[in-house]
C-alpha cells in the first residue's frame, strides 16, 4: 500500500486528507504515516529474515518520541549517537540493553552515563575512547559490551558529506588499530570487546560497497579469531535507500546479496537503518505565499524553508514536490512523469530565509500554483525535522502522526517564547 496517495485529485495520508490536516495544524507541517513506518520496518525485517538481525532504528533520522514508540512496539532496537538520543529511546520505552551507543566524539560524561545506564553496546571509534570506557567501567565495577567501528576504506559512491567509510573520513579506526585493540582487550575484566561495526555512507545506492566492506570485515574476523579474539557480533550500519528512491535497488536486493555472506558465521547481525524506514513515511507540507516572475525564473515562495528541510541546500538532494490538491487530471502516474503533464510550469520552490541556498526544489515542472495552495514535499520523514533549525528566528514546525482516519499532534509548533526561553533564563 502507498500511504501517501492522491484520491480524486487530493493527497491523502492513510485516511486523512492533507488539506484538512494543514487547516487544522497549520503549516509548515511534517506529517508521518504510522502504517508506512510499520510497513517499511516489517519489509526490512522480512528482507533480512534469514539473518535474524537486530534492527536498530537510527534515531538521528527521525527522533520524535512518538515515532520511536511506534517502532519499539514493532520490536526495533535503537542506534543512538548522543546521550540525548539514548534518553529519547529510554523515554520511548526501550530497554537499555536494546540501545547501541555510537558516535565519533562521545564525551566522558556521555560515556559515564551510558555505563551507568547499562546500554546494550558501545561502539568505539578510537583507542582513547576505549581506554576511557575501560576506566569508567572499572570504576563502576561493571562489564560493558563494546564493538569497534572499522573504517574499511570503501567508497559508498554517495555525496562527499555523507560518505563515512573512506580512509580520509573521521569515522572508525583502521584494521591495524582494530587488531591491536581487540588483542589487548581480549579477556578484559570490564570491557567485552566482541563486536565489529561498519557504516559506509548514506544513502548507498548500490549493493557492491556493502559486499566489499563486509568481505573485508569477514577476512579480518577470521584472522583475529585465529589470534585469540572473540568476535560474536557484526553491525553493518545503515545507509539503505528510501523505498521510493528510483535511483536505487530495492531493499530485498541488498538483503539477498548480504545475507549469504553472513550466514553460518556464528555472528549476531545488527543493522542501523534510518532513511529506509522513515524517509518515505513522512511529507512536509508548505503553503504558497507568493508567486513571482523573476527575470529568468518563476518563483513559488512558500512558508517552509531550509530551516525545515536543509537537504536540498546541503546535499543538492532532490525531493519530489507536488500540490496537495492539484485536481484529478494533474496527478502524475509517478514522480518522473510529473513534468510531462500538460499545463505544468517550470518553477523554483523557495522559502522565506535570507539565503539563495534556501530552495526546496529548483527547475521543476509543477501545475500552476496560486498563493494559498498547499505543496507536499515528499520523502521528508528522515533528516527533515531532526535537522531543522530556528535560523531567521523561525519557530520549529509542528509534527503530526496519522493513524488510519486520525491525525495526532506529536510535536507542537514552537512559539516566540520557545525561541527566546533559554536566553531569558540566562538573564536571571
Ligand atoms: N549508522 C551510522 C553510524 C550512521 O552514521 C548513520 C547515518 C546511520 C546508521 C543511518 O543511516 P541511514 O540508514 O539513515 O542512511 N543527513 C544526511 C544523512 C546523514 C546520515 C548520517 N549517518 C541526509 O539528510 O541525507
Amino acid at each position: 500500500m502507498n500511504e501517501f496517495e492522491y484520491r480524486d485529485g487530493v493527497l491523502h495520508c492513510e485516511g486523512v486528507a492533507l488539506q484538512s490536516a494543514a487547516d487544522r495544524f497549520g503549516t509548515p507541517l511534517y506529517v508521518y504515516s504510522r502504517s508506512a513506518l510499520v510497513g517499511s520496518f516489517q519489509r526490512l525485517s522480512a528482507a533480512f529474515q534469514k539473518l535474524q538481525p537486530r534492527i536498530c532504528f537510527s534515531i538521528k533520522s527521525c527522533h520524535n518520541l512518538h515515532v520511536l514508540r511506534v517502532l519499539r512496539k514493532e520490536g526495533a532496537w535503537f542506534d543512538a549517537v548522543s546521550i540525548g538520543e539514548v534518553r529519547r529511546a529510554l523515554e520511548a520505552g526501550a530497554a537499555a540493553e536494546t540501545i547501541v551507543f555510537a558516535g565519533v566524539g562521545k564525551t566522558p560524561e556521555e560515556l559515564a552515563l551510558a555505563v551507568r545506564l547499562d546500554v546494550g553496546c558501545i561502539n568505539i571509534e578510537s583507542e582513547g575512547e576505549l581506554a576511557a570506557l575501560a576506566e569508567l567501567a572499572a570504576r563502576a565495577d561493571k562489564t560493558i559490551r563494546a564493538a569497534v567501528r572499522i573504517n574499511p576504506d570503501v567508497d559508498a559512491i554517495t555525496h562527499p558529506y555523507t560518505t563515512t567509510g573512506k580512509s580520509e573520513n573521521k569515522f572508525g579506526v583502521s584494521f591495524e588499530a582494530a587488531r591491536e585493540m581487540l588483542l589487548v582487550y581480549t579477556g578484559h575484566d570490564h570491557v567485552r570487546l566482541s563486536g565489529l561495526h561498519v557504516h559506509i555512507g548514506s544513502p548507498v545506492r548500490t549493493v557492491a560497497p556493502y559486499m566489499e566492506a563486509i568481505n573485508r570485515l569477514l577476512a579480518f574476523i577470521e584472522e583475529v579469531r585465529a589470534a585469540g579474539a572473540v568476535i560474536d557480533a557484526i553491525d553493518i550500519g545503515g545507509g539503505f535507500p528510501a523505498a521510493g528512491d528510483e535511483q536505487a535497488p530495492a531493499i530485498e536486493e541488498y538483503a539477498s546479496a548480504v545475507a549469504p555472506l553472513l550466514e553460518g558465521r556464528a555472528l549476531a547481525v545488527h543493522l542501523e537503518p534510518g532513511r529506509s524506514i522513515a524517509a518515505d513515511a513522512g511529507v512536509l507540507l508548505a503553503k504558497a505565499l507568493y508567486v513571482k516572475q523573476g527575470a529568468t525564473k518563476r518563483f513559488v515562495v512558500v512558508d517552509a524553508a531550509m530551516t525545515e528541510l536543509i537537504r536540498p541546500a546541503l546535499y543538492r538532494a532532490e525531493h519530489f514536490v507536488w500540490p496537495v490538491t492539484p485536481g484529478a487530471d494533474l496527478v502524475p502516474e509517478n514522480r518522473l512523469a510529473g513534468a510531462r503533464l500538460p499545463q505544468t510550469v517550470r518553477v523554483d520552490v523557495v522559502g522565506p530565509v535570507c539565503e539563495s541556498g534556501d530552495f526546496l526544489a529548483r527547475d521543476r515542472w509543477l501545475p500552476p500554483v496560486d498563493p494559498g495552495d498547499l505543496l507536499a514535499v515528499f520523502s521528508a520523514g528522515a533528516y527533515g525535522a531532526v535537522m531543522s533549525s530556528q535560523y531567521n528566528s523561525r519557530p520549529r514546525a509542528a509534527e503530526v502522526l496519522v493513524s488510519g482516519e486520525e491525525a495526532h499532534l506529536i510535536r507542537r509548533r514552537e512559539t516566540y517564547d520557545d525561541l527566546v526561553a533559554a536566553e531569558r533564563d540566562a538573564d536571571r
